[in-house]
């Protein structure tokens, strides 16, 4: 039997690829310090875990889902967006409850687009938005993300054609993987954007609760008119260490969760009750856990910049996120270098080209192991004398 033609048609998972490489290494017993996933190390709070304990023992949560989520769910997600961000939702219009917000990505281009449709997507970004692209048979143009432009989308850099066709946008601040972190006023740059060439916004929040040096970044959903034009994904893997329990979200215009709602209604039957309950109390609950979380990165990636300038690695420290972009010394591609840091250094680190074509020249290290390691990866790149420290 054959792969159908759309199987065929999906990008190669480049996350894979890298597991491969480092498990290769792991099985020869090199000690391998793995900066290349995006996989939370820290555990699920205790009173979220307990939440999910005492209500996987009620048999309520044994039948199916209601296939648009608890109302438990919906209502918590409405009430987070009130207090966190003020924005109002409507718990039965406005919230569409996912199996980690990956799927809702995947789906949103198949839930309102068209085979031939097109739409833009941020260079680097995250890989597995072009799997929604192949699913749906839509074409994309891309925001390139630059270092000079502070890793946001220059607007009046597009032509009019591709204004034109796009239909759909995604973006995601604070940025995975280049640890940029949006603005209110490009928040709103966006909506006047969007409105004017007629082009629907999903904003990917995943790394919305990780903001550094006193900034706390914000949501899309708060820039006036947002709600006319988009809709906003916000996944409990990462502000809550729950990558696991795969549960999320998405908020906003009413069309467009319903769309995201009418698929779903056809894939799946939600998710298991007592997960949903159990993020609910996540969302209720006192949100100390979240901020000692992002204190936690902030105070790894204050090492890592630290340890890479002492060694002469001139890298930015990023605004958000768990991830750092750290340029590639001069004479190496992305790969070539991610590839040598792996083989001289046993550090695995994510190559940037696999981001898309403007990650070309970096690679991502995730802020997901501890201060201790950091440093030593560090000291390991300092051995490959491919720096030069320059005297004060
Ligand atoms: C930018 C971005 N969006 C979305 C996701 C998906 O998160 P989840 O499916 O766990 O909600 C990730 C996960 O790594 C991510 O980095």
């Amino acid at each position: 039997m054959e792969f159908s033609k759309k199987l065929q048609q999906l990008p190669p998972q480049f996350f894979a690829a890298l597991v491969n490489k480092v498990n290769a290494a792991l099985q020869e017993g090199r000690d391998v310090i793995n900066l290349g996933q995006g996989n939370p190390d820290q555990p699920t709070p205790d009173h979220i875990t307990r939440a999910l304990q005492i209500a996987a023992t009620n048999p309520q949560t044994h039948k199916y889902s209601p296939f648009r989520g608890i109302a438990e769910l919906r209502q918590a997600a409405a009430d987070f967006y009130k207090r966190e961000y003020n924005v109002d939702i409507n718990p039965n219009t406005e919230v569409a409850i996912l199996g980690g917000t990956k799927v809702g990505l995947v789906e949103l281009p198949l839930a309102v687009l068209n085979p031939g449709d097109s739409m833009l997507l941020p260079d680097p970004g995250y890989p597995d938005y072009l799997s929604g692209v192949a699913l749906a048979d839509v074409k994309f143009d891309t925001l390139p993300l630059t270092a000079q432009n502070d890793f946001l989308p220059d607007y009046s850099a597009l032509s009019d054609e591709v204004k034109q066709r796009a239909k759909l946008m995604y973006l995601n601040y604070p940025n995975n993987p280049t640890g940029g972190v949006a603005t209110s006023a490009f928040f709103n740059e966006t909506v006047q954007f969007a409105k004017e060439n007629n082009i629907a916004v999903a904003h990917d929040f995943a790394y919305g609760a990780i903001g550094f040096d006193g900034n706390r970044p914000p949501s899309f959903l708060q820039a006036p008119g947002s709600k006319d034009i988009g809709i906003e994904l916000y996944t409990l893997s990462k502000s809550f260490n729950m990558a696991g329990w795969r549960i999320g979200f998405a908020v906003g215009n009413a069309k467009m969760i319903e769309a995201i709602n009418i698929i779903q209604d056809h894939l799946f039957c939600s998710q298991f009750p007592a997960v949903q309950h159990a993020a609910a109390t996540a969302l209720n609950e006192e949100q100390v856990c979240v901020e000692n979380l992002r204190a936690l990165y902030e105070s790894r990636r204050n090492v890592l910049v630290e340890e890479a300038r002492k060694i002469g690695w001139n890298i930015t420290a990023p605004k958000g996120s768990f991830f750092a972009w750290l340029p590639v010394p001069t004479g190496f591609t992305s790969e070539q270098f991610a590839d040598l840091l792996l083989e001289k250094a046993d550090i695995a680190v994510a190559s940037g080209n696999g981001f898309g074509e403007y990650g070309e020249g970096y690679v991502r290290v995730g802020l997901l192991v501890d201060e201790a390691r950091l440093q030593e990866a560090m000291q390991r790149v300092a051995k490959l004398n491919l720096f030069t420290v320059n005297a004060q």
